[in-house]
């Protein structure tokens, strides 16, 4: 006989596309206000193999006021990591990039000889959540003129956007690439960055999705949105770029 309530009842809920790679996290130790020992980041990274990762970009925060890194900096930092990893026997591809905050510094920081670039070719930014960079559009000018491209991290958790179609759009005119964090998906930045998310994911501008991950739980809720309808949704509607630099 064939109970379809009970085979509904029973149905496994499909794991959305693998990502290779992940573009935005805070695993270098003790740089910023990501991981803050080499133990940590060890079982981070244990964590992102677990759960299909090849690649991670790691982004430390460069703040002039609370994390004052630099190429330097992350670089170092990065060495050594990847020494820890490999004699961990962890087999992910590890590179550095960074998360430049937009501040007044921001444009010297175009002008230095090594910017910290994701794959070469981007440059992760992020603003104050609550208000909008009287100069962003200079700012993501700057960024241009330096050889890259402008790739905003988590465009959702701005609580500054008041007209998403709009602001958004505008953004997309001046040649930015937006990366959603998939937490956000779950509510774990709140309502709004959810709803943003959605927004975002609906109109189909989403070009990368990021980890954002500081800490473990970030990487357990991850893990779980695989899972979920709006993640494979994610997929259908926008044409998510990630493993492109793998
Ligand atoms: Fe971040």
């Amino acid at each position: 006989m064939f109970f379809p309530f009970f085979r509904k009842k029973k149905k496994e809920k499909r794991r959305g596309p693998i990502l290779s790679v992940d573009v935005h996290s805070h695993l270098i130790p003790n740089i910023d206000d990501g991981s803050q020992s080499m133990e940590e980041s060890l079982s981070l990274l244990e964590g992102f193999e677990a759960i299909g990762y090849e690649k991670l970009i790691i982004t430390p925060h460069i703040m002039s006021d609370s994390y004052p890194n630099s190429a330097e900096t992350i670089l170092n930092g990065l060495e050594e990591l990847q020494k820890e990893a490999k004699n961990k026997g962890i087999a992910l591809v590890l590179e550095a990039g960074a998360e430049y905050y937009l501040d007044e510094h921001f444009f010297e920081e175009m002008q230095q000889e090594m910017i910290m670039s994701i794959a070469n070719r981007y440059v992760l930014f992020e603003s104050s959540y609550i208000s909008k960079p009287l100069q962003i559009e200079e700012m993501i000018f700057a960024i241009g003129e330096a050889g890259y491209e402008p790739m905003m991290a988590h465009p959702e958790r701005y609580r500054y956007i008041r007209d998403p179609e709009k602001e958004y759009r505008r953004f997309k005119d001046l040649g930015v690439h937006f990366q959603v964090n998939i937490n956000s998906f779950g509510g774990h930045y709140g309502k709004q960055a959810e709803g943003l998310a959605n927004f975002l994911n609906e109109a189909g501008m989403i070009d990368f999705l990021g980890s954002d991950v500081h800490h473990r739980k970030q990487i357990d809720t991850l893990s779980e949105l695989f899972y979920s309808e709006v993640y494979h949704k994610v997929f259908e509607n926008n044409s998510i770029k990630n493993d492109r630099l793998l």
